[in-house]
């Protein structure tokens, strides 16, 4: 793997590859899993309570004696609360998303924590190194889950990233195998972060419909939706399709909270009605053609890392 060891030194951990926090998706046993194979796994808060993130964290504890973090997107009512269980549990890498860098670092910082904020832009890179972040996560908008209103890709999004700062940077979007995490170290990248890879592995919470779906999906099929709302990659189906008409016909962000509705993300991800539920996957969903274990997808992505390293 790569020699570099700016981030394996940073979360003491084998590879520099970072499994995103996912909301339905990545619980203690995803998580634990990752971090048992090498990378850095990541409990997604965002979909969680505080009670039940709680649990998770605790079970991770008993998975795993690796490190591994907590991603909490700053969008949600019980931020503080989720932070001060993680920190009661001794999490010590915190990955904070949707929302401002500013706001909870120093704080996290103070306490002894890694702190890594994911930014879609160059300006808001910049921002997070001002806040004292340790590393940024810069997320093209192929990947799966929310994303950035300026639409920059991956490939022109990394080196503007990595130009603009100089702490370092993870990769994420569109990463789905060894060719393109070799792809994001050329960029300058120190890692990657993989979302749409790990949703399809056996550990993830994906429900079995969804899983298939990704198998099934082919380049086309997911888009950018709610632009006005909060913009979030979506694989299509008759929700998404729904979505997009009301966006045709000029609907307001009112209109499209209303009929968002409630529980729609975890109606399709965890309890997999293919045709009502919100479906958050990247665009590399249509490169899956397996659900590995987390340890085989560990093993097969170094394994394509090092036979594409190994023509240059
Ligand atoms: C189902 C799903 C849910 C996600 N939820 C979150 C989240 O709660 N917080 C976050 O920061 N990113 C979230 N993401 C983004 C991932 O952490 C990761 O950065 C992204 O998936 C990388 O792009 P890729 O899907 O192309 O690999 C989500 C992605 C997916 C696919």
């Amino acid at each position: 793997m790569i020699k570099d060891k700016t981030l394996t030194n940073l979360f003491n951990i084998q590879y520099p590859i970072v499994q995103g926090g996912m909301v339905w998706i990545s619980g203690a046993k995803l998580a634990a899993a990752v971090s048992n194979a090498g990378g850095l796994g990541l409990i997604g808060a965002g979909s969680m309570n505080p009670e039940l993130l709680d649990k998770h964290i605790a079970k991770a504890k008993t998975l795993t004696d690796k490190p591994f973090g907590v991603n909490i997107p700053l969008l949600y009512s019980k931020v503080e609360e989720q932070i001060t269980i993680a920190l009661n549990h001794g999490v010590k890498i915190f990955f904070t998303s949707a929302g401002s860098p500013k706001k909870y670092t120093q704080y996290l910082k103070e306490k002894g924590c890694v702190v890594v904020h994911v930014t879609s832009s160059p300006e808001l890179a910049i921002k997070c190194e001002q806040a004292g972040v340790d590393a940024i996560v810069a997320e093209g908008f192929e990947a799966g889950g929310h994303n950035g209103r300026d639409e920059i890709t991956t490939m022109a999004l990394i080196p503007q990233v990595t130009d603009a700062v100089s702490i370092p940077v993870i990769a994420a979007g569109g990463i789905g195998d060894g060719r393109a995490i070799a792809a994001a170290f050329a960029l300058g990248a120190k890692g990657v972060q993989l979302g749409t890879r790990f949703a399809c592995t056996e550990e993830s919470s994906a429900h079995a419909n969804f899983k298939e779906a990704i198998l099934n999906s082919s380049s086309g099929d997911t888009i950018l939706s709610m632009k006005k709302y909060v913009p979030v990659r979506l694989l299509k189906n008759k929700f998404q399709q729904e979505v997009f008409s009301l966006e045709q016909k000029g609907a307001t962000k009112e209109e499209l909270i209303s009929h968002l509705g409630k529980g729609r993300a975890k109606l399709g991800m965890l309890e997999g009605n293919m045709e009502e539920g919100e479906l958050e996957i990247g665009q590399v969903s249509a490169l899956m053609t397996n659900i590995p274990s987390v340890s085989e997808l560990m093993t097969q992505l170094q394994e394509e890392y090092k036979k594409t390293i190994s023509v240059f």
